[in-house]
């Protein structure tokens, strides 16, 4: 069966982000113009996938909202640019079915995916954080290494020694890079057990019935049921697809990496190159050097 369906957990409090947080959803923080919430919804149509579940947390409704465009703008005339952006919108929320489920407490990733059942039922469907950042998608990747292979998948990236503990780390049974076959799992272990250097990223393939797997899920690593350990299952039992990303990746999960993958981002553009170039090196608050 294909995938058709994609899970985008957005229940998170954002406490990294504090204190923007304390009354605007993290996911509508922009990256590049584009809130992280448009990119990922984004990436899941081009990805193919048809029905999109945003799993929420009460007072996350903005997120929604956000897809439903604004009737005070209705009417007003915008610059060229900007009615683009807002036609942009617009356009995403005509190509997908757009549901939102609630997770009623912060019980860990597992928990927050489980939330989707029933939407998703037995069908296979997509995991996306709006965490992760890459360029480009590697989800399609994943969807094909179903398709062919009938396995679930992950994106993998190689870690330094000193990210380990930051993340789930796979088992490698196969190595055909960029194609893995994987057999172990395990949430941000210590360097010492960690079975290798290659670590989950937040793009996935759940394989049909994955969701009875997370209903069984017991409390892992920090006390939360951990997607990684039904991912330890499936792939100890069954086999797991794992694809090696190695494109730009940028991590929008913290402070420091959110600003630094707005300027990666702006530095493609080149007016504004000369200019972030510029405002790196005379900081507010310091004499300018030039
Ligand atoms: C989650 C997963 C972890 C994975 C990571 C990817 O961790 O639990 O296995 O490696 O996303 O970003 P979190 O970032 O929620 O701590």
């Amino acid at each position: 069966m294909s995938v058709r369906k994609a899970v985008i957990p957005a229940a998170g409090l954002g406490t990294r982000f504090l204190p923007a947080t304390l009354a605007l959803p993290k996911e509508l923080l922009p990256l590049d113009r584009k809130p992280a919430i448009h990119w990922v919804v984004e990436e899941a149509i081009g990805a193919g996938l048809e029905t999109i579940v945003l799993v929420l947390a009460r007072g996350k409704e903005s997120l929604l909202h956000y897809f439903m465009g604004n009737p005070n703008l209705k009417g007003r005339k915008l610059d060229g640019r900007l009615a683009q952006w807002v036609d942009a919108v617009a356009q995403l929320r005509s190509r997908v079915e757009l549901v939102a489920v609630y997770q009623e407490e912060a019980l860990g990733l597992g928990h927050a995916v489980l939330q989707a059942r029933s939407v998703v039922g037995d069908d296979p469907c997509a995991v996306l954080l709006p965490d992760d950042h890459f360029l480009p998608s590697p989800l399609p990747e994943l969807v094909t290494g179903h398709t062919e292979k009938g396995l679930g998948g992950v994106a993998l990236r190689k870690v330094t020694p000193a990210e380990v503990t930051r993340y789930g780390i796979v088992g490698i049974r196969q190595a055909a890079p960029p194609h893995f076959l994987l057999d172990a799992a395990v949430e941000k272990p210590p360097l010492v057990d960690a079975p290798s250097d290659m670590a989950i990223m937040g793009r996935y393939v759940l394989p049909a019935g994955f969701m009875r797997r997370l209903a069984e899920g017991r409390p892992g690593a920090l006390g939360e049921i951990q997607i990684t350990d039904s991912l330890h299952a499936e792939a100890s039992q069954k086999g797991l697809y794992g694809f090696h990303f190695t494109g730009t990746f940028l991590d929008l999960g913290t402070w420091e990496g959110y600003l630094e993958a707005n300027v990666r981002m702006a530095g493609g553009t080149p007016d504004l190159t000369a200019r972030l170039s510029k405002a790196l090196v005379n900081p507010v608050g310091i004499a300018p050097t030039t």
